[in-house]
C-alpha cells in the first residue's frame, strides 16, 4: 500500500521511522517496500560525483534525479533536499520548493536551516508542501565535509536547538531530522517535539532513522563517520563479480553458446 505523510510520519511513539537516501531509478526499485521515506539527499554530491561538498548540487541536478526516484517509488515517500542556494530569501526559497515540487511530483521537502526558515514553513505549508526541517550539523554550511562538527559541544547548544526545534514545528514542519549531535540533546529535543524527530548520527533516541545507502551498502568508502554502520561489503562483491567477467571473457568461457543468437 502507498505510504502517506499522514501514516508514516503518525508513528511517533509507536513504531520506528525508516528512512534511506536514492538518487537513482533502479536502487529506488530495489528499496521502495522496504522502506517509509527516500531521501534524494545532496549527499549524491559526496557518494554519486565524488565532490568533497554538497554544495555542487544544484535545482537541476536535483530535478533530474528526484523524477528518478519518485518514478520508481509506488510505496515509499520521496522527500528531495533543497540544494544549497547564496539567495536564502523567504521568497526565492519557497519560488525554488514549488518549482522542483512542480517538476517532480515529490511528496516533501527536507530544508537545512534554524528559525530564519519559520515563514517558509508556514507558507509552504498553506501551499500543503510537507516540510522536514534539518538541525544540528547541517552540511551546507560547509565548504568541506572534512571539516564537519559534532553539534552539542557549546554549553548553549541544547537550549538553541530546542527552541528552534519548537519554532519549526510551531510553523508547521512535519518532522525534524537531527544531524551528528551528542545523544543527550537528540533524546531531548525528540522528548519535547511532538512531531517526529529522524536521526543520523543522533543515537537511538530519534523517532526514526536515515542513513546514506552508499555509506550503509559498503559502496562509498571515504570518509566514514562513527555512526555510520555498514550493513554489507558491496565493494567487495562488485570486485569479486568483475573480476570473475574479467576472467572469463580472456578464457573465451564467456561469451558462449548459451549467450549468443546462432
Ligand atoms: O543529503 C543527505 O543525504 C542528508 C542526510 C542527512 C541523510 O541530508
Amino acid at each position: 500500500m502507498k505510504r502517506t505523510i499522514k501514516s508514516v510520519f503518525k508513528k511517533k511513539d509507536k513504531k520506528k521511522i525508516i528512512c534511506l537516501t536514492s538518487y537513482s531509478y533502479n536502487f529506488t526499485k530495489i528499496i521502495d517496500d522496504l522502506v517509509d521515506v527516500i531521501l534524494v539527499g545532496d549527499s549524491m554530491g559526496n557518494v554519486l560525483y565524488g565532490m568533497d561538498t554538497t554544495r555542487t548540487i544544484d535545482d537541476q541536478i536535483m530535478i533530474n534525479h528526484a523524477k528518478a526516484v519518485k518514478k520508481a517509488a509506488d510505496k515509499s515517500l520521496v522527500f528531495f533536499d533543497l540544494p544549497y542556494n547564496r539567495d536564502f530569501s523567504e521568497s526565492t526559497t519557497v519560488k525554488r520548493v514549488l518549482d522542483i515540487m512542480k517538476k517532480t511530483s515529490c511528496d516533501g521537502v527536507k530544508i537545512e536551516g534554524n528559525t530564519e526558515l519559520a515563514d517558509v514553513i508556514k507558507y509552504l505549508k498553506k501551499k500543503k508542501v510537507p516540510v522536514m526541517s534539518h538541525l544540528g550539523l547541517q552540511p551546507q554550511k560547509y565548504k568541506s565535509n572534512k571539516k564537519f562538527k559534532i553539534y552539542g559541544k557549546d554549553k548553549k547548544d541544547l537550549e538553541n536547538i530546542i527552541s528552534d526545534s519548537l519554532c519549526l514545528e510551531k510553523a508547521g514542519a512535519i518532522s525534524v531530522l537531527l544531524e551528528g549531535m551528542l545523544t543527550v540533546i537528540a533524546k531531548e529535543v525528540t522528548k519535547v517535539l511532538s512531531i517526529p524527530t529522524i536521526g543520523i548520527g543522533a543515537s537511538e533516541y530519534c523517532d526514526g532513522q536515515i542513513l546514506v545507502s552508499e555509506d550503509m551498502l559498503g559502496i562509498y568508502n571515504k570518509n566514514q563517520p562513527k555512526f555510520v554502520k555498514k550493513y554489507i561489503d558491496l565493494s567487495e562483491h562488485i570486485k569479486f563479480a568483475v573480476k570473475k567477467y574479467s576472467n572469463e571473457v580472456n578464457k573465451n568461457k564467456f561469451p558462449n553458446k548459451k549467450f549468443r543468437y546462432d
